[in-house]
């Protein structure tokens, strides 16, 4: 065995939803994960797998939690700067804090600076896998690729393209969003864990040719990622339907640009028809749910029950910083339960952590690689330490006095942030 294979074994109480099962977690106490190269080898129990890996690295992090690294299905790195900008709905919000935080990226220096500090919260939240929007301009995506690129994160991201209805520092053209985008993908897409996404940031600032532009060049590389927002609050629904005049509804718009599609992640999906569900469902699109966002923006609620009785439809969670309003996965976790517990369907914490994990591979299509402790998968994992110190006195005080690994999970869901995580490990570093 050379030193640069030798496996390291991590020791923990390993939690984790697998890929054959359906809500349930895998759920070992005296559990290890070992790693080679950065992908798993072997999880299961801690004497199984140590007598199969004799000659270790070892790491033992006691009776904290090892589980998936997390997978945030929507964010917005530009808008990590102005997160908590209030008082508005979606489209003046937009125009107020966001667009005008967004034009600073034509400056590669800032943005170069944002995605840095991006990436860092990114690993400090146990965020392993992101889908991004960068901005208009070609250089915030190159940046983010950059710092993602040396961090080692799986990252998906693309350029936004806009031909109308913003401010004119932000437009760009249907052939420019198109050569901009495939010069992006040709030199970013495949490298290392890094994919390109096809992003038109929704239908409301984006003209039909541009739409119809990036439907060509989605079905020139059919394996691509496509992200874009729908659905997300009344007014901009009565916008689309406006500039739109003789489609079906929202998702139709993107549907009969060919923009509809596996590993096509729709960001909010809140006021889907059921028609739209399942044809979202059809062709296993994705929708990631935002609840955090949903809230803090007044949009509605997401019913993740409603949508995950659709055949064929995935579902991954997102943070939507800067609407959202933490890069948590635990604190959106925590959202998510009172979104569904609103909606009458509350769900339980299988349900939650998969959405935070497999859920979100799967809406990504990446759960081959991704989303579980699973043998073959990238070693991505976080150690989850709900009663160590720098957690807040509040959920060491519930942790401290619950039971179950479901009463520990959903308190810190509920009540813990990224203090929980103790430990970030990105493709086995
Ligand atoms: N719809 C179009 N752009 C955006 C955005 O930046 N954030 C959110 N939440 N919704 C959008
Ligand atoms: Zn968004």
């Amino acid at each position: 065995m050379t030193a640069g294979t030798r496996p390291t074994v991590v020791l923990g109480h390993v939690v984790t939803p697998t890929t054959s099962g359906t809500d349930g977690l895998l759920d070992i106490p005296s559990g290890a994960v070992a790693h080679t190269d950065g992908t798993i080898l072997d999880v299961g129990d801690v004497q199984d797998v140590l007598a199969r890996y004799p000659g270790a690295l070892v790491e033992d992090h006691g009776d904290r939690f090892i589980v998936p690294g997390f997978v945030d299905a929507h964010v917005h790195y530009p808008q990590i700067g102005m997160i908590a900008s209030p008082g508005l709905e979606l489209l003046d919000w937009l125009e107020r804090f966001t667009f005008p935080a967004e034009a600073r990226f034509a400056d590669d220096i800032h943005a170069d600076r944002v995605a840095d500090f991006f990436t860092d919260q990114l690993v400090d939240n146990g965020v392993t896998t992101a889908c991004v929007y960068a901005t208009v301009h070609p250089g915030s995506a190159e940046a983010l690729f950059r710092q993602a690129q040396r961090k080692n994160l799986r990252v998906i991201t693309g350029k936004v393209c806009m031909d109308r209805n913003a401010p004119d520092d932000l437009l760009d053209t249907p052939s420019s969003a198109v050569e901009d985008s495939v010069a992006l993908l040709e030199r970013w897409h495949g490298v290392g864990r890094l994919e390109y996404a096809i992003t038109p940031r929704f239908a409301p600032t984006s003209s039909d040719a541009q739409l119809t532009a990036l439907g060509e060049l989605a079905a020139s590389y059919p394996d691509v990622v496509v992200q874009t927002h729908l659905s997300e609050n009344t007014a901009e629904i009565e916008q689309v339907r406006s500039l739109f005049p003789g489609t079906r509804d929202y998702t139709d718009v993107y549907d009969r640009v060919g923009l509809v599609r596996r590993r096509s992640v729709f960001g909010h999906g809140v006021h889907l028809s059921d028609r739209e569900l399942r044809c979202l469902g059809q062709v296993e699109a994705s929708v990631a749910h935002c609840p955090t966002s949903n809230f803090f923006l007044g949009s509605g609620m997401f019913g993740v029950a409603r949508a995950q009785s659709v055949t064929g439809l995935r579902v991954g969670l997102g943070s939507d910083v800067g609407a959202g309003t933490s890069l948590s996965p635990l604190a959106t976790l925590g959202s998510a339960y009172q979104a569904s517990r609103m909606l009458g369907a509350p769900l339980g914490v299988g349900q939650l952590l998969r959405l935070a994990t497999l859920g979100g591979a799967e809406a990504l299509g990446v759960e081959a690689s991704v989303g579980s402790l699973e043998a073959g998968k990238d070693a991505d994992l976080v150690v989850l330490d709900p009663s160590g110190p720098q957690n807040s006195a509040m959920l060491r005080n519930r942790v401290d006095g619950a039971e179950t690994l479901e009463e520990i999970l959903f308190a810190t869901m509920v009540l813990g942030d990224e203090r929980a995580v103790a430990r970030t490990v990105v493709a086995g570093v």
